[in-house]
């Protein structure tokens, strides 16, 4: 993910003035091009933050815990993308499109929301403002990008291996093989039977929306897809629905576009939407189930809008209103 954000700095022209590359020690040394120069890799210690006015941790949610406040005491704005402080109430949880004005009130962290979540919530929220959302079935299909740069490896090892005829290779990222499979089961299990990945998508899409009473079920799937997660949703509104008026909410809304000419197979997939900054939602028609229903189907690439963009998005938008302090 490093990576992505460092490709989303440049190609947004971000205005930085020095950048520093932050890993652990095994990364120590090594030199990546970022922002027109030439940098390399410094260990995480609590000292490497003084002098900096953002950074975006990315690194999973320990290492968040363990450095975001030494970040914060030298005064420097913490953007988490793990979910470590999500929950948090005095922690914003931002998509920039969504909810900016709630990055008033930060105090030196805030965190980006999940990724799943994110696209979801870049197809619903439209149509919330437009037909009030009850609650919402997700079916996820998950990258196994998702799971940080090993998950891909992974994937490309055993297809390779399986299309050679090979055994499989036995998987270490994923619990099964994910080549030529799908797995039900992403983040751990909790005892009512769901995944805390599963929960993600009800509680953060809550916080976001400002929206306590949102019902949402929700049942997350790896799949064998490099980037871009994709979803399948249905959601209840509280006052009619119809797909023309849900189709202008969508194309009026910033970061989303409609992309739903079946008869011409317009529809968004995962290998359409990787590396693109917007969400794609599709297949938008009236569900058969609810009484105010939509199903709809929504894809966007989890390392861009599900997390790095959306972090870079929070930076800019905290340069914009000049929030740039620690409180
Ligand atoms: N991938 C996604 O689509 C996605 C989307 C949303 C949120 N996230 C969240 O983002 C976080 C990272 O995900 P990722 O996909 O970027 O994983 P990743 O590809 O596995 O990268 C993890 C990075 O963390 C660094 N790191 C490990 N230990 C560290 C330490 N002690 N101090 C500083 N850096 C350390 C690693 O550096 P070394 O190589 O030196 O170990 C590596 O650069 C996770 O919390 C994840 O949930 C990921």
């Amino acid at each position: 993910m490093g990576q992505e954000i460092i490709r989303l700095l440049e190609l947004r022209e971000f205005p930085v003035a020095e950048t520093r590359l932050l890993a652990s020690s095994r990364s120590v040394g090594r030199e990546y091009k970022a922002c027109g120069n030439l940098e390399t890799v410094r260990e995480t210690t609590p000292e490497a933050f003084k002098g900096l006015d953002f950074a975006i941790f990315s690194a999973g949610g320990s290492i968040s815990k363990e450095f975001a406040e030494d970040a914060r005491k030298h005064g420097c704005v913490v953007i988490d993308n793990s979910s470590a402080f999500r929950m948090e109430p005095s922690v914003p949880l931002v998509i920039p499109e969504i909810n900016p004005s709630s990055v008033e009130k930060h105090k030196g962290i805030i965190s980006n929301p999940n990724c799943s979540t994110i696209v979801a919530l870049m197809a619903l929220y439209p149509l919330h403002k437009r037909f009030g959302l009850k609650h919402f079935f997700a079916s996820t299909y998950q990258a196994v990008s998702g799971a940080g740069a090993s998950g891909v490896t992974e994937l490309e090892k055993q297809s390779r291996t399986v299309l050679g005829g090979g055994e499989q290779v036995p998987p270490e990222v994923f619990p099964h093989p994910i080549a030529f499979n799908l797995i039900p089961h992403i983040d751990e299990f909790r005892e009512d039977g769901y995944t805390k990945e599963e929960l993600k998508m009800r509680n953060e899409s809550r916080k976001i929306m400002d929206h306590s009473g949102l019902k949402v079920s929700c049942t997350c799937v790896r799949v064998p897809v490099i980037r871009a997660h994709a979803m399948s949703l249905n959601a209840d509104f509280k006052h009619p629905v119809n797909v023309p008026d849900a189709h202008a909410a969508i194309e009026a809304f910033n970061g989303t576009e409609l992309w739903d000419l079946p008869n011409a197979l317009r529809y968004p997939m995962p290998l359409d939407y990787a590396e693109k900054e917007v969400c794609g939602v599709g297949r938008l028609r009236l569900d058969q189930v609810f009484e105010n229903g939509l199903a709809l189907w929504a894809v966007g690439d989890q390392l861009w809008k599900g997390a790095a963009l959306n972090a870079v998005q929070i930076a800019e938008l905290l340069i914009r209103q000049n929030l740039l302090r620690v409180l």
